[in-house]
């Protein structure tokens, strides 16, 4: 049987979720409206016409759902503060009604010995917000830091590490420019604008957080993926270094180097002003990694950049990505030699498939078992490689609302039933609990 045991100590196993996938109670305690419930209610937007109104009633469900948390054996929990529940219009007037939910829910998890691990930011614009421009408005930025100070001054006193952001490539891009997510724009200015902000929000509230809470350490979570050239003609090589550029770079350089790749600048003109960049490049504690796959790229014959093109008969998941542990281990390995960040956590790490409920009663997910142990595999080798690897967070807990994909696609090592709300902890729920437990230190007496 393989054993865990050669991770860091103080490796801390997580599982990681966000506030619109899983709490529902989107009309309650004064909650105000955020870009999801607006895109959810455009006809043809989400699949299936589904939105997060009630997604898996975390709101009021979260004492059953830290149970089976200790069940598992989880040190630490991620989730997401919900700004539009903290801050109804986005800024001014804080609802103390929402700041006492995460309240109650951070005292939960520690009375249960597990660390919430929260993040500011996990999609859910305040809708007033995007109605004067959103995240592609400097104003949106300004707007954050009044959040951040509000949440840092109620929780600030229990939270050891803060994240700010979730993926802002996503926002941007799918939101931005490719229209996919919310809130649902199409240009690529818009895109890069609204990246720039992001950035910046996250520079300005680091400095909030710090302020608030002196001893916590705060990061940001971005989503990268590891690329491959097809072959290795100089096409392909530009091709996978242009793929770079967009999907990993654009965040990086100007966290960790102060500065847009130049590559990036000869397409693009972020909104920088005069100390932009400083505020970005304040370093943080610790880099969250998001991933999920890997990207093999060609360069198109045509000039209009480079096409992805990962072989179609790899082994795939039920979001059609395809399967490769060992692109997670290059990528943080890369991350660690080329932007030395002083921790890495992998803080979203899983695989969606289409789950039944066997006859027994229990959801058999072998592919998803097998994902999670060659994933975890990966972080293992990468941590005994040199990359400063302090954690790993399964994404995740539960199915949840996925986006603009519905409740069509299941990633929970815990089965949702929909319309009863039942949990049930899959194969895979019972499979990381025992690598969680196996990576423990040895009892003394059976130690030689
Ligand atoms: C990531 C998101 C997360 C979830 C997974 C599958 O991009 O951060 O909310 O949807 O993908």
């Amino acid at each position: 049987m393989t054993t865990t045991r050669s991770f860091p100590t103080g490796f801390v196993w997580g599982a990681a979720t966000a506030a619109y996938q899983i709490e529902g109670a989107a009309n309650e305690d004064g909650r105000g409206e955020s870009v999801w419930d607006r895109f959810c209610a455009t006809p043809g937007k989400v699949r299936n016409g589904d939105s997060g109104a009630v997604a898996c009633d975390f709101y009021h469900r979260y004492p059953e759902d830290i149970a089976l948390m200790q069940e598992l054996g989880l040190d630490a929990f991620r989730f997401s503060i919900a700004w539009p529940r903290i801050l109804p219009e986005g800024r001014g007037r804080v609802n103390a009604a929402g700041l006492d939910f995460y309240d109650r829910l951070v005292d939960a998890l520690l009375a249960s010995g597990i660390t919430p691990f929260p993040t500011l930011f996990h999609w859910d614009t305040p809708q007033a917000l995007e109605d004067e421009g959103g995240w592609t408005s400097r104003a949106t930025a300004e707007a954050f830091v009044e959040y951040a100070d509000a949440v840092a001054g109620r929780l600030g006193d229990r939270i050891a590490r803060w994240t700010t952001h979730n993926e802002p490539w996503v926002v941007a891009w799918i939101g931005h420019a490719r229209g996919e997510h919310a809130p649902g724009r199409t240009s690529e200015a818009d895109a890069i604008a609204a990246g720039h902000h992001l950035l910046l929000s996250h520079g300005w509230a680091v400095e909030a957080l710090r302020r608030a809470a002196p001893d916590a350490e705060v990061g940001i979570v971005l989503n990268l993926e590891h690329v491959d050239p097809a072959s290795e003609t100089p096409a392909d090589l530009d091709a996978a270094r242009q793929m770079d550029v967009m999907a990993n770079r654009w965040f990086l350089d100007p966290l960790f180097r102060g500065e847009y790749p130049a590559d990036l600048l000869e397409r693009y003109a972020p909104p920088v002003r005069d100390g932009d960049l400083e505020a970005i490049s304040t370093p943080i504690d610790f880099l969250g990694v998001n991933n999920y796959f890997r990207f093999v790229v060609r360069a198109s014959s045509n000039g209009d950049g480079p096409y992805i093109v990962n072989d179609p008969d790899r082994q795939r998941t039920d979001m059609g990505w395809e399967v490769y542990p060992e692109g997670l281990f290059q990528l943080l390995t890369r991350v660690s030699r080329d932007y030395a960040p002083p921790a890495i956590y992998v803080t979203e790490n899983g695989a969606a498939f289409g789950d039944i409920r066997s006859h027994d009663g229990g959801v058999h997910d072998l592919e998803r078992t097998a994902y999670i142990e060659s994933h975890v595999d990966a972080v293992r080798r990468a941590a005994a490689a040199g990359a400063p690897m302090k954690g790993y967070f399964v994404w995740s807990f539960l199915d949840n609302f996925e986006w603009s994909l519905g409740y069509a696609k299941r990633f929970g090592i815990v089965y949702v039933d929909y319309p009863t709300q039942e949990r049930v902890p899959k194969d895979s729920f019972f499979r990381y609990r025992e690598l969680i437990e196996n990576s423990r230190p040895a009892p003394v007496a059976s130690r030689r």
